[in-house]
């Protein structure tokens, strides 16, 4: 009787201790707390790095992923963001080749749509080239 409950409570403690982690492997991965973004794909001649605090925007601000990130079907369309999901560079999909939409064609286009785009919506955050491309002028 007493053997057995050893058994059993091993089993439990192992089973335990593979869940665990279990979940810390299943946890999603939010990418780097800050980051200096940049164009590579269709890269303006004078580079204009912008920054961006993600994790300020992951938990200060409590943004969901999915105001960001997508992805694309066969089809070529949008697919929604799901928990888990890869997270691709938005370069992989918007550069010129691919054709997409003016106002998203590029990693500058689609940046500027989306960031900026909320930013004016919430009327917080900045507008100003200068405040996203820090030391640059505000010229094309
Ligand atoms: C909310 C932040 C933000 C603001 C404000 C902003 N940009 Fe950007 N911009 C970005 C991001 C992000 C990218 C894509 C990454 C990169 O290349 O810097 C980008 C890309 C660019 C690029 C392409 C850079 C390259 O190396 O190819 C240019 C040019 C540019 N922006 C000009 C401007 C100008 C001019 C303004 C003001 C009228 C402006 N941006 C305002 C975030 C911003
Ligand atoms: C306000 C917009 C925004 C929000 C909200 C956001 N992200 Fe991001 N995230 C970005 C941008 C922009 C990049 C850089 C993409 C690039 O380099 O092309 C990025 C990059 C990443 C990367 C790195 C991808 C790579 O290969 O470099 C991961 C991982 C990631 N985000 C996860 C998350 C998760 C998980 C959430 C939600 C908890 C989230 N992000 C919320 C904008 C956002
Ligand atoms: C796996 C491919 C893929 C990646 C990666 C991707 N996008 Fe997109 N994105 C698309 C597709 C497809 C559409 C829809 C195009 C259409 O309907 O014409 C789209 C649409 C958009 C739009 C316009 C519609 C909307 O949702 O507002 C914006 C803005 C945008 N993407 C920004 C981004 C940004 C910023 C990133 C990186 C954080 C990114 N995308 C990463 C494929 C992608
Ligand atoms: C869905 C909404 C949303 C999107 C998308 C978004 N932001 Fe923001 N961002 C905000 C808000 C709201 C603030 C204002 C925070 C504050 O005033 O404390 C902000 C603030 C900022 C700041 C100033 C941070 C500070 O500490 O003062 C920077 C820089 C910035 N955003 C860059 C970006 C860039 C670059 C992108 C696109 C890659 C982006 N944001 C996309 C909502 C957004």
């Amino acid at each position: 009787m007493f053997k057995k409950t050893i058994v059993c409570f091993t089993a439990f403690a192992f089973l335990a201790g593979f869940t665990a982690i279990n979940n810390a492997m299943a946890e999603t991965d939010k990418g780097p707390a800050e980051m200096v973004l940049q164009a590579t794909v269709d890269a303006a001649k004078k580079p204009k790095p912008a920054e961006f605090p993600h994790k300020k925007h992951q938990e200060e601000l409590k943004l969901a992923c999915k105001e960001c990130h997508h992805g694309k079907g066969a089809d070529g369309k949008q697919t929604p963001y799901v928990d888990g999901m890869k997270i691709e560079k938005c370069e992989t999909c918007h550069y010129k080749a691919a054709g997409m939409d003016k106002k998203i064609a590029t990693f500058k286009d689609a940046a500027h749509t989306n960031c900026k785009g909320c930013h004016k919506e919430m009327k917080k955050g900045p507008q100003k080239c200068k405040e996203c491309h820090k030391g640059s002028d505000d010229k094309e």
